[in-house]
């Protein structure tokens, strides 16, 4: 490993960069921390950078930058760079633990649709005890998941063990046991046609901008339920809305939404068919995130290859 101190840039919210840097000086006390917007740097001492939404045009100006990290799984932030040095390595967050709590979103709002717990909630405040409501049987329940990438894969297979007929799909076909794999836009059509509760976790493309429009839910069974806890860019707000007041979808989880935080005049809030979560489905723990910078970085410095880096041109 190289003895000269290496100069990490993060490039996050001022008020973000305490929680990170506690954890990240923590592990590499040798390691020469600089916040953009807060400290002074020179841009050719910086080897690597630590971002979310970096502002576009940033890194072209860091000549010695090695790699840089994404603090998300999701890398679309830095997609609309379009300076972003192409030679540079991106590496996204991909953690076990993060994808663990994505899958439990997956499981928690998929079952609460199952077995409509939104009407037992409405049910309990009126005080009513009813046993008859009819309830539609697990194998009779196809659950689709967009995108059967590191988390819809997990996702998939926990619902699967719950005994869900589950079907996924992604770019390129994929056999994973008991999961039914539909692949390309060719596809997509018969994927929805065969999903009662579907889960959007694709990653946020120019190909997939704005998949779940009024097309998508026209092409789902009636009374279908739809979870978005990807990106607000793949729904289209306006066009949900209309799918569920036609009574068309039964109803929605949204943790992700076209304008974050979601505006208090969105409609979305007080929907009687809409759950609403604040950008919360899976979030990047800081000691776990210290430990994937780290690690990267020294991987770097072996001149080993690094792990989970993104195809720009593909866009994930
Ligand atoms: N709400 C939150 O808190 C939160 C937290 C973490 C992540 N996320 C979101 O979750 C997303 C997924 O993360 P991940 O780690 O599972 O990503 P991933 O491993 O890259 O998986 C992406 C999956 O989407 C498929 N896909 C991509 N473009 C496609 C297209 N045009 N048509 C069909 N399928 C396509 C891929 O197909 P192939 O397998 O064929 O390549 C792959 O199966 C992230 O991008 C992020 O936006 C949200």
């Amino acid at each position: 490993m190289s003895m000269r101190k290496k100069t990490l840039l993060f490039v996050v919210p001022v008020n973000w960069a305490p929680l990170w840097e506690t954890q990240i000086q923590a592990a590499d006390p040798d390691l020469i921390i600089k916040v953009q917007g807060r400290d002074e740097y020179t841009p050719t001492d910086v080897g690597y950078a630590l971002s979310f939404r970096p502002p576009p045009g940033l890194f072209k100006t860091l000549p010695n930058l090695k790699a840089v990290f994404s603090l998300g799984a999701g890398v679309d932030g830095f997609l609309l760079d379009t300076d972003y040095p192409r030679h540079v390595p991106l590496v996204r967050f991909v953690n076990q633990w993060l994808t663990m709590e994505m899958a439990q979103y997956t499981v928690l709002h998929t079952l609460m649709h199952h077995r409509q717990q939104r009407m037992f909630d409405a049910l309990q405040k009126a005080r009513q005890w009813r046993q008859g409501v009819p309830q539609r049987k697990t194998t009779d329940t196809r659950v689709g998941i967009l995108g059967l990438g590191e988390i819809g894969q997990m996702a998939g297979e926990r619902l699967r063990d719950l005994g869900f007929p589950v079907a996924g799909w992604s770019r390129t076909k994929k056999n994973v046991p008991g999961i039914e794999s539909f692949a390309g836009d060719a596809e997509l059509k018969a994927f929805l046609a065969r999903t009662d509760i579907l889960t959007c976790l694709l990653p946020l493309t120019p190909a997939t901008q704005g998949i779940l429009d009024a097309e998508a839910f026209a092409a789902m069974p009636v009374g279908a339920a739809v979870i978005n806890a990807a990106r607000g860019g793949h729904l289209v707000e306006r066009d949900l809305v209309a799918a569920l007041d036609s009574n068309h979808l039964s109803g929605a989880t949204l943790d992700v939404f076209e304008t974050e935080p979601l505006p208090e005049s969105s409609p979305l809030w007080t929907h009687p068919k809409v759950t609403v979560t604040p950008h919360v489905a899976g979030r990047t723990d800081p000691k776990e995130a210290a430990q994937f910078v780290i690690d990267g970085m020294e991987k770097m410095e072996r001149g080993e290859p690094l792990e989970n880096t993104v195809d720009l041109s593909r866009g994930y």
